[in-house]
């Protein structure tokens, strides 16, 4: 970002993201950081902070799966407007500290240094503001927790008078030092001037032969610089994800959390355990259920992208709903899946939808339309009242108000090569099993009789039928099966 937000002492912000790590526990062809919680990669949670924190700059270490990595930051970095994002590649990658060091020739020395994890996707701006608060411009400080089992983390180690001394990760630990419930969260503020002259000292001497960032704080002691362990409670800020199980433990944290501030707002949630709010990773576009008053969410909904449910809005079970508008009382009936994609989908006051139907980009329904089960609908406007009940398809159509389309009726909109609209004039009711032909318009209140193909627009208020005449012959005579052995 252009405008850097200086620390109380006036240092700007620089941020590094360890982002270059395989993530071996994944057993996944994609790299650790793209992974994704809640249809977002990992990376881009962690840059969202980055990008809250109004850091000068940030760098991104990369290794494994660097082209991918680094192209999925520099759409973010676009998207973000002003964000100066530089990718530094860790090549071996030889641990934490060595993955700082790529990225210092990025770094000015007038700085303070955030270090963060791309794996670790839920730290908030706030905790981290706080933890830049803790350096005071001068101090090395380290952000904490403490857990029940601080099994595979750096424990922090502490001087009889309750000062920091150093971080032994778990790998060197003696017995005692395992016993320490007090873990380094992977993330650190420590001015750039400092950090520049510990790393060129480090060493992989250690039961992991690795360059080890966390020996910076044993550096910092002996230096006599002040160390701060900034401890919080919230331990799912702090959680890595190393697996698929830690993932999806994750996941469900993160959307409970906002299942819990939907609730908070009023809206009714089934069961908060069974709701998902995801960003459309394909569109980037993040997140965002806005909900009027008296909503009511049912159980096993995924939403996904921009939607915004209106007031008395019901939703039910097991609906998938993206980019989408619903208007005030409107009710979606069970397994419904909508998606507007870019173009949005809308569903006016009243209206009902499903169950089992579907709305793909461009449908406009006006208020107290019905779209009943096995009826798609895409690019399409329904004027108020107009009902498709069952088992029908309405691409690339204009309807009137009090349309009724009849069950098994089709749009036939595209030629092979083009798409055509089809017209369908207010009060106008379409028989079953009927195939409009595009482009054709029906005039208003005319009546299409069932099994018709109509290729040509029809008179307003005219029966049309377009079908071979019924003909019946008397005493019809099945064909029989000729008797055995005959
Ligand atoms: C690290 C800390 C440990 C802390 C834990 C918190 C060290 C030595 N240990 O351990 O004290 O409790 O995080 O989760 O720092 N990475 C690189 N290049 C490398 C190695 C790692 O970019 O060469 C990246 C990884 O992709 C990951 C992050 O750094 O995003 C942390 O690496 P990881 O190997 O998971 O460190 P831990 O052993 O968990
Ligand atoms: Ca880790």
């Amino acid at each position: 970002m252009s405008a850097s937000n200086p620390t109380p002492n006036a240092l700007p912000i620089d941020i590094v993201i360890m982002a270059a790590g395989k993530g071996t526990r994944m057993k996944s062809r994609v790299p650790k950081v793209l992974q994704k919680l809640a249809g977002r990669p990992l990376l881009g949670h962690v840059l969202a902070t980055a990008q809250a924190l109004h850091a000068r700059r940030v760098v991104a270490v990369t290794g494994h799966g660097a082209p991918e990595v680094e192209a999925y930051g520099a759409v973010v970095a676009r998207a973000g407007g002003q964000f100066d994002l530089k990718f530094a590649r860790q090549e071996p990658q030889l641990g934490t500290g060595h993955a700082v060091q790529q990225a210092l020739p990025l770094l000015a020395d007038d700085g303070l240094v955030v270090v963060l994890s791309g794996d670790v996707p839920l730290t908030e701006a706030a905790t981290l503001q706080a933890l830049v608060q803790a350096a005071q411009g001068e101090r090395l400080a380290l952000l904490t927790v403490r857990l029940p089992d601080p099994t595979g983390y750096g424990r922090i180690v502490r001087a009889a008078d309750g000062g920091v001394q150093r971080i032994v990760e778990q790998k060197d630990a003696s017995a005692d030092e395992r016993a320490i419930d007090e873990i380094y969260s992977g993330i650190m503020a420590v001015p750039a001037r400092h950090l520049r002259r510990w790393l060129a000292r480090l060493t992989n001497d250690n039961a992991q032969g690795e360059y080890y960032l966390t020996d910076v704080v044993a550096m910092a002691v002996h230096d006599g610089v002040p160390v701060a362990a900034h401890r919080i409670d919230d331990a799912l800020q702090v959680a890595g994800v190393n697996s698929p199980l830690q993932l999806a433990e994750l996941e469900r944290a993160h959307q409970r959390r906002q299942a819990e501030a939907l609730m908070a707002q009023g809206v009714r949630l089934a069961d908060p355990a069974r709701l998902d709010v995801r960003d459309d990773a394909r569109r980037g576009v993040p997140a965002e259920l806005t909900c009027g008053p008296d909503v009511e969410i049912d159980v096993g909904c995924i939403f996904t992208g921009r939607v915004a449910l209106g007031e008395g809005a019901q939703i039910g079970a097991y609906c998938c709903i993206a980019n989408a508008v619903i208007a005030a009382g409107a009710v979606i009936h069970p397994f419904t899946h909508i998606d507007g994609e870019e173009a949005g989908v809308g569903v006016g006051q009243g209206a009902r939808v499903g169950p089992f139907a579907r709305l793909r980009p461009g449908a406009e329904l006006g208020p107290d339309v019905h779209i009943g089960n096995f009826v798609e609908v895409k690019n399409s406007t329904l004027a108020a009242g107009a009902k498709a009940n069952h088992l029908a398809y309405l691409g690339d159509a204009t309807v009137g108000e009090r349309v009724n389309y009849g069950a098994g009726s089709i749009t036939a909109n595209y030629d092979g090569a083009n798409k055509h609209r089809t017209v369908i004039e207010a009060d106008v009711h379409v028989g079953s099993n009927c195939v409009l032909v595009a482009p054709v318009t029906i005039g208003a209140g005319g009546t299409v009789g069932g099994g018709s193909t109509i290729t040509k627009s029809t008179p307003a208020g005219a029966l049309s039928v377009a079908r071979g005449k019924q003909v019946s012959i008397a005493g019809w005579q099945r064909p029989a099966k000729k008797a055995r052995g005959a």
